[in-house]
């Protein structure tokens, strides 16, 4: 991809997420209506998730008809150009739900199954995380950089859980494995959110089992341009049921990784 269609992307990708962002914060006087479930009763989806997602993938349609999407609620399609947009159109429904202040709009586009341009719009603070392949990333358009903290004890970790009782019994281990090694844990319920919070330094590091690719396409490239490392841990071990990704301040990353794979033994 040539650098004027970094820019083209990035540009396009922004604007498209600032109109479904405002799609959502409308959206949030009427939450509570049309209220459907998924995967399990606590895994839920509301029509602003399903109008957002429609903005997001007619409004790519319009500018790039032959790209391929990846939607969180159900719009995927293949492309022939080469390019794929990965949309989580409401990160953090449960929260939208309930007005608990974390929940974005998420569009990744990746070239060759690797992300180039990512951007993330927190609704409730109107903050928009940007980043493009080698340019680094920015939060409101100004540069930011993880936290470059390197000791466990002293590091500030999120994480999440998915919606299966299974899984997160499993989920649960290991963050009882983990919370005694760390400062302390977050839970704030968007992974969009908790890995932008990573690449600006509000948090040292992430780390998740079993995530999908809409929550993490534009994340972890903004992550990656602050500065900051990501990955997966895998194992045999019955806690690593999943790949569990990490995102961390590159210095904390391999003693993090470390941890997790040391708590799964
Ligand atoms: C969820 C959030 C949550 C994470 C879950 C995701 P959703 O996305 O990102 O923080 O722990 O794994 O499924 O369902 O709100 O779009
Ligand atoms: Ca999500």
């Amino acid at each position: 991809m040539t650098s004027i269609d970094l820019d083209a992307y990035l540009e396009l990708a922004t604007s498209i997420a600032r109109e479904a962002a405002s799609i959502v914060a409308d959206g949030a006087g009427r939450a509570r209506e049309h209220v459907g479930t998924k995967s399990t009763l606590t895994d839920m989806v509301t029509e602003v998730d399903h109008a957002s997602e429609e903005l997001i993938v007619r409004r790519i349609r319009e500018a790039r008809p032959e790209d391929g999407i990846i939607g969180e609620e159900g719009s995927s399609r293949e492309g022939t150009s080469g390019a794929t947009w990965v949309i989580d159109p409401l990160d953090g429904t449960t929260n939208f739900l309930y007005g608990f202040p974390a929940f974005a709009v998420s569009i990744a586009v990746e070239v060759g199954g690797e992300a180039v341009v990512g951007v993330v719009h927190d609704v409730s603070r109107d903050e928009v995380f940007a980043a493009a392949k080698g340019r680094g990333a920015t939060l409101d358009g100004r540069p930011i950089e993880t936290s470059g903290k390197r000791d466990l004890e002293t590091a500030l970790v999120a994480t999440g859980f998915g919606y299966a009782p299974e899984r997160r019994r499993r989920q649960a281990a290991l963050v009882a494995e983990v919370l005694p090694s760390v400062r302390d844990i977050r839970r704030a319920g968007s992974a969009a959110l908790d890995l932008c919070w990573v690449a600006c330094g509000r948090l040292d590091g992430y780390f998740e089992q079993g995530i999908q690719h809409w929550d993490w396409g534009a994340g972890t490239l903004i992550v990656a341009e602050a500065g900051g490392r990501t990955g997966w841990v895998a194992g045999d071990s019955e806690l690593l049921e999943l790949p569990v990704l990490v995102a961390a301040a590159a210095p904390l990353y391999e003693p993090l990784t470390d941890l997790l794979s040391q708590s799964c033994d």
